[in-house]
C-alpha cells in the first residue's frame, strides 16, 4: 500500500503478523534463502558437516556456532561479490551433541565447544535477478577460534594485571570468548565486542587475592564449576590457578579480514565490560568516535573519541596507521539527567505528548596517548586498573545506571545516535535503582530505544526516547506519537541498522510479548515518525541479529533457533532451516524483493 509511507524515506511493505512459526516467516513479495549454516566448510579441504560424528578438527575449518553479528564488505573489483563476516558468540552444547551430560562433558566435547567460538570470515557470491548469496572458498576465508593468537594494544597491554602463566609479556591472549555484536569500521575493518565472558571461568569462590576477588566480582564470576566445564580441560579457565585470565576478555576485538595472516588486536583503550559491540562514527575532520554498550541490568554506555584522524584509502599504508586509531584518545561513560522528573509517577504511564527527554554528558574516564600510556581522570585509579576495570570506574564517576544498553548505530543522513536498551526486569526492585526518564519503567521486560544528539567529538549531549517497547495497546508503550493502532507489537531490542535512507531497522532479542523475535523497521523523520512495522520473524527459540539493510537484500543472522525450555538435540524444539527431523543450525538469511527492487518500499 502506497500511503503507509507517507515520508519519502518510510518504509511500504506489509508488516508480518506476530507468531510462533518455526520458519523466518517474510513479507509478501519477498523471497529467503539460507546463506550458510553452522557447520558449513569454509576451505576446499574441510570436511561436510556431520552432526554425529563432529570433532574439532573440522569445526574449526567450519562455520561456527550462534551467529550473531554479520558484515558484508564488498570486494574491491569483484562485482557482487563480498566478504561476509559473522560472530560465534557462544555454544549450547545439549543442542551440540546428542546425549550431552552437562555434569560430565568430554575433552573432545571441549575442543569442539572452544572451535566453534570466534568468528568467520567468508566469501559470498551473489547473483543477478535475486537477493541470494552463496558462499565460496575464498583466499580471505578464515575462522578465529577461542584458540586463536591476539595481540593487546593500549593502556592494559604488557600491564601485570594482564600477565599469566603462558603470557609473561601480558600482551599475548590466546582466544577471544562471546563475541556478541560489531561493526564494520570505513577503514575496512570488522569490531567485535566481547560480551559475557565471565560464564566461560570456574572457581571464583578459590580466588586467593581479595583484591583480585573483589575486582572480578563486578564482571559476575561465580563460585565453583563453570557451566561448560572449561576449567577441568584448560587451566586458563580455572580462575584459582590463572586469576589474571580473565582480565584477558571483555575488549573490542579489531579484525582485519583482507589479510588471514594478520593478528587480530584486543584495543584496551576502549575499556574492559561486557562489550555487546562497537560502533564507529568519523567526523567531519576524521576524528573517530566508537560507541559500546556494556549489557548488563543497571551498566553504562561507552564512547571513545580518537586523537588522530582516518586516512581516506584502503591501501596498506593507510591500514596500518587506521588500526591504530582505537589506541589513542579518550573514554567517556555517560550521565543523564531528565528534563521533567515529575513525568515519573509510578504507574509507568508514557506521556503521549512528547515522551521523555533530557540532556546528559560524557564523562572522562581514561585517555591515551599516541605512545600507548595512559592518564587516568577516576580518583584511586591507575590508567591500567581504568582500562581492565572500567565498570568501577564508571561507578567511581556517577555514570547513569541503564536498562542493559546493546547495539548503537548512527544515522548516515541526521547524524543523531540511535541506543537499544534492551531490557531490565529488576529496575526499580529491592535496593536497585528505580525508574528515571531514560530508564521509565520498573520491571521493564520490553525496553527502549534511546535517541542522542551527540556533540560526537565533544561532551554535551541531548536525548529523547524513541521508542519506549511492548504491546502498543499498553499505556507504557510510545512510538514517539505515532498512531499505536498501526504499529507493529516490538520486544527487547538489540541489534540496530540503518538502510540508505535513514530508516532504522531493529533486531530483537527476548521478545517477552510470547511471539516470535523479529527484524522491525522505523520511520525517524517526517510526519511517520515512529511508525515500526515488523519485516520479519524467526523460527523459535531464536533470536534476531546482524541485520544488514540494503537496497539488494536484507541479511539477518539467525541465532539458537530452537532455544527453549527441555530442549536438546535429543529432543530438538526447531527443525530450521532444514526441515523434517533435522537438527536446528543457526544460520545466515539473505531475503529480497521477487523480481529485484529496493528493500522496503
Ligand atoms: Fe549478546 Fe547483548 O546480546
Ligand atoms: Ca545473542
Ligand atoms: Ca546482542
Ligand atoms: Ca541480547
Amino acid at each position: 500500500g502506497a500511503e503507509a509511507g507517507g515520508s519519502p524515506s518510510g518504509t511500504q511493505f506489509t508488516a508480518v503478523a506476530p507468531n510462533k512459526e518455526d520458519a523466518v516467516v517474510i513479507p509478501d513479495g519477498y523471497e529467503q534463502a539460507v546463506v550458510i549454516r553452522w557447520g558449513e566448510p569454509l576451505f576446499a579441504d574441510a570436511p561436510a558437516f556431520d552432526f554425529d560424528r563432529q570433532t574439532p578438527q573440522a569445526q574449526e575449518r567450519q562455520f561456527g556456532f550462534n551467529n550473531d553479528f554479520a558484515g558484508l564488505l564488498p570486494i574491491e573489483g569483484q562485482p557482487n561479490t563480498f566478504l561476509l563476516v559473522c560472530n560465534h558468540e557462544y555454544t549450547t552444547e545439549p543442542f551440540m551433541f546428542k546425549g550431552y551430560d552437562a555434569e560430565n562433558p568430554t575433552l573432545e566435547q571441549f575442543q569442539v565447544a572452544v572451535t566453534a567460538h570466534g568468528l568467520s570470515v567468508v566469501q559470498v557470491q551473489g547473483e543477478s535477478g535475486s537477493g541470494k548469496l552463496t558462499p565460496a572458498f575464498g583466499q580471505y576465508n578464515r575462522r578465529i577460534t577461542a584458540n586463536s593468537e591476539f595481540v593487546v594494544t593500549g593502556p592494559a597491554a604488557g600491564s601485570d594485571l594482564l600477565k599469566t602463566a603462558a603470557d609473561p609479556t601480558g600482551t599475548k591472549v590466546i582466544g577471544t570468548l562471546n563475541n556478541c555484536s560489531g561493526g564494520v569500521t570505513p577503514w575496512g575493518t570488522v569490531l567485535s565486542g566481547e560480551e559475557n565472558f565471565n560464564q566461560y571461568f570456574g572457581n571464583y569462590d578459590k580466588v586467593g587475592d581479595q583484591t583480585a576477588k573483589d575486582r572480578l566480582k563486578r564482571y559476575g564470576f561465580v563460585d565453583g564449576a563453570s557451566e561448560r566445564k572449561w576449567e577441568r580441560f584448560d587451566r586458563r579457565f580455572d580462575l584459582e590457578q590463572e586469576p589474571n585470565e580473565a582480565n584477558r576478555f571483555g575488549y573490542v576485538v579489531e579484525v582485519d579480514p583482507w589479510d588471514p595472516a594478520s593478528t587480530p588486536i584486543k584495543h584496551t583503550a576502549l575499556g574492559r565490560f561486557k562489550h555487546e559491540a562497537a560502533t564507529i562514527h568519523i567526523t567531519d575532520d576524521g576524528t573517530v568516535v566508537a560507541y559500546s554498550g556494556d549489557d548488563e541490568k543497571f551498566d553504562y554506555m561507552y564512547k571513545f573519541v580518537s586523537s588522530k584522524k582516518m586516512q581516506p584509502g584502503t591501501g596498506q599504508a593507510s591500514m596500518r596507521h587506521n588500526m591504530t586509531l582505537l589506541d589513542a584518545g579518550t573514554l567517556y561513560v555517560a550521565r543523564l539527567t531528565g528534563n521533567e522528573p515529575s513525568k515519573i509517577d509510578g504507574s509507568g504511564t508514557v506521556p503521549s505528548d512528547n515522551g521523555f527527554s533530557g540532556t546528559g554528558e560524557w564523562l572522562p574516564i581514561l585517555k591515551t596517548n599516541e605512545d600507548g600510556k595512559g592518564e587516568s581522570f577516576v580518583d584511586g585509579m591507575s590508567a591500567e586498573e581504568v582500562a581492565v576495570f572500567t565498570r568501577l570506574a564508571g561507578d567511581k564517576v556517577g555514570a547513569t545506571k541503564m536498562d542493559r544498553p546493546e547495539d548503537f548505530e548512527t544515522n548516515p543522513k541526521t547524524g543523531k545516535v540511535y541506543v537499544a536498551l534492551t531490557n531490565n526486569d529488576k529496575r526499580g526492585t529491592e535496593g536497585k535503582a528505580p525508574a528515571d526518564e531514560a530508564n521509565p519503567r520498573n520491571t521493564n521486560k520490553n525496553g527502549q530505544v534511546l535517541e542522542i544528539t551527540d556533540e560526537h567529538a565533544g561532551t554535551k549531549f541531548t536525548w529523547t526516547l524513541l521508542l519506549v517497547c511492548g504491546d502498543p495497546q499498553a499505556a507504557d508503550t510510545y512510538f514517539s506519537g505515532f498512531d499505536k493502532t498501526k504499529v507493529s507489537p516490538i520486544s527487547c531490542p538489540d541489534n540496530l541498522a540503518f538502510d540508505d535512507y535513514g530508516n532504522l531497522w531493529i533486531s530483537t532479542d527476548g521478545n517477552a510479548l510470547k511471539s516470535n523475535d523479529g527484524l522491525f523497521s522505523v520511520v525517524l523523520e517526517g510526519p511517520n515518525r515512529g511508525e515500526t512495522k515488523q519485516f520479519l520473524s524467526v523460527p523459535k527459540g531464536a533470536e534476531t541479529c546482524g541485520p544488514i539493510i540494503s537496497d539488494a537484500r536484507v541479511t539477518v543472522c539467525v541465532q539458537h533457533p530452537g532455544e527453549e525450555d527441555d530442549a536438546s538435540a535429543d529432543n530438538p524444539a526447531s527443525h530450521w532451516p532444514d526441515g523434517g527431523d533435522s537438527q536446528p543450525r543457526p544460520s545466515v538469511v539473505a531475503v529480497w524483493k521477487s523480481g529485484g527492487g529496493r528493500i522496503g518500499v
